[in-house]
């Protein structure tokens, strides 16, 4: 007897409807013809689309909701960002960095998202928001699955003590090991930070996530020291670059060759359309490069990249909701993935190439996988992103944790009220005469 069956879903990639059988928290079977089932014996997806949970590659949970406080970033800079960041963490403590965390939570579990992957700030003495983070993954675990990545916003070697902290981080509980070399003093100090990340996870058989070259500048160029160091300590499909928007402005021949050498090195890509929209370019003049990360060159070449949020309302990005979809509908725009079946990757980015990069066990929609799945109210991925579609049902191990009753909105047309919800109706072409 199945604790759940879902009939009528539709699946990523997939034009027929599935039915899913899920027994004691783990799809059994996934069925390609719907089932006749009775009435009240299962769960009618009507055609919907029924993805794995959604997965959180890249955010920084202990900035969420810190937009304005001090003050407000007015250059729409990083490095403005970042000096206004260097500010509110003076006042940063324990119940702040839960409380703001713990709202930011529940939206990302109302949004689908059940893995998330979140670089904490480590540069502080005390390591206030890191032992918060800590605190605020034990306390949810039952409810969302977070890694949390020792990020050194202020830098390793340009930060007093920036080793030791980094290596205090790890030992109190930090999952990942990240960096930021491109905002280090020097290259050397860049190249430095970039070493001994790599080899502070290698030491504690931790992954890796760098915040590498966040910049425009075509002359940041940590990326290829992070895929070399990969390659030499044997940790290939363990690190991370996130960002890497200095890409954008590398020339063709330089960035071709380094792509060669992410691939071979197995690394895990990241891109951040909606922050980097926003930073990116804020030092030119016309014409404003987009300052991205090169996803298509990426994904050809089958290096594996996935798709993060990066800020909710903080001093970096004043926007967001936690919602991966957001992320992936900028992209569409900002990376040219209007494509048939571009649309249909950027859903991969949001699912399974996120599952890969955080190394996520039993993911997916295969017998056997955790029943973790997000039912939309959408048949296609195109309409999911299109619509920014609710989330009908959101389950977490065979069990519903969140639904959403969509809106009805309803237009009064002529006299008379008519529903809308932004689906087109299939019109007749009328056959011209004679
Ligand atoms: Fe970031």
């Amino acid at each position: 007897m199945a604790d759940l069956l879902i009939a009528n879903a539709r699946l990523p990639r997939n034009a027929g409807l599935s039915t899913v059988r899920i027994e004691s928290g783990r799809i059994r079977d996934v069925t390609d013809q719907p089932e006749r089932v009775a009435a009240g014996q299962a769960l009618d997806a009507e055609g919907k689309l029924l993805t794995p949970a959604l997965v959180e590659p890249h955010i920084h949970l202990d900035a969420v909701l810190t937009v304005g406080q001090p003050r407000h970033n007015l250059s729409g800079s990083l490095f403005e960002g970042i000096a206004i960041w260097g500010e509110r963490v003076k006042s940063l403590s324990a119940d702040d960095v839960h409380d703001r965390v713990a709202q930011v939570l529940r939206w990302q579990v109302a949004n689908g998202v059940l893995f998330v992957r979140s670089h904490v700030d480590v540069c502080d003495p005390q390591l206030t928001a890191l032992r918060a983070m800590l605190e605020v993954k034990r306390e949810f675990a039952d409810r969302i699955q977070l890694q949390l990545v020792a990020f050194p916003q202020q830098g390793i070697q340009s930060f007093p003590d920036g080793e030791a902290l980094m290596r205090r981080a790890v030992e109190l509980g930090a999952d990942v090991v990240g960096g930021i070399p491109h905002f280090e003093l020097t290259r050397e100090y860049g190249e430095q930070s970039v070493k001994f990340a790599v080899a502070l996870a290698d030491e504690f058989g931790k992954q890796v996530d760098i915040h590498c070259d966040e910049t425009d500048d075509e002359h940041s160029r940590f990326l290829e020291v992070l895929a070399a160091e990969t390659i030499r300590l044997h940790m290939e499909g363990r690190v991370t670059a996130s960002h890497t928007t200095a890409m954008h402005s590398y020339n063709n021949a330089y960035a071709g060759r380094l792509i060669v050498n992410l691939r071979r090195a197995g690394m895990q890509m990241v891109t951040n359309p909606l922050d980097n929209a926003v930073l990116q370019g804020r030092f030119d003049h016309y014409p404003i490069r987009r300052g991205h990360t090169r996803v298509k060159e990426l994904l050809a070449a089958g290096v594996n990249v996935c798709l993060g949020h990066d800020s909710v309302m903080d001093p970096w990005y004043p926007l967001g909701k936690a919602d991966p979809l957001q992320a992936a509908f900028t992209l569409a725009h900002y990376g040219q993935m209007s494509g048939y079946e571009e649309i249909r990757t950027l859903f991969d980015m949001i699912t399974v190439n996120g599952a890969r990069a955080l190394g996520l066990p039993d993911y997916g929609l295969e017998p056997g996988c955790r029943a973790n799945l997000v039912l939309f109210d959408a048949a296609t991925e195109s309409d999911a992103i299109r619509l920014m579609a609710p989330r009908r049902l959101v389950i977490r191990d065979g069990t519903i944790v969140a639904r959403t009753e969509p809106a009805r909105t309803v237009v009064n047309w002529e006299g008379r009220d008519e529903p809308v919800d932004f689906m087109p109706v299939p019109i007749k072409v009328r056959q011209p005469i004679g």
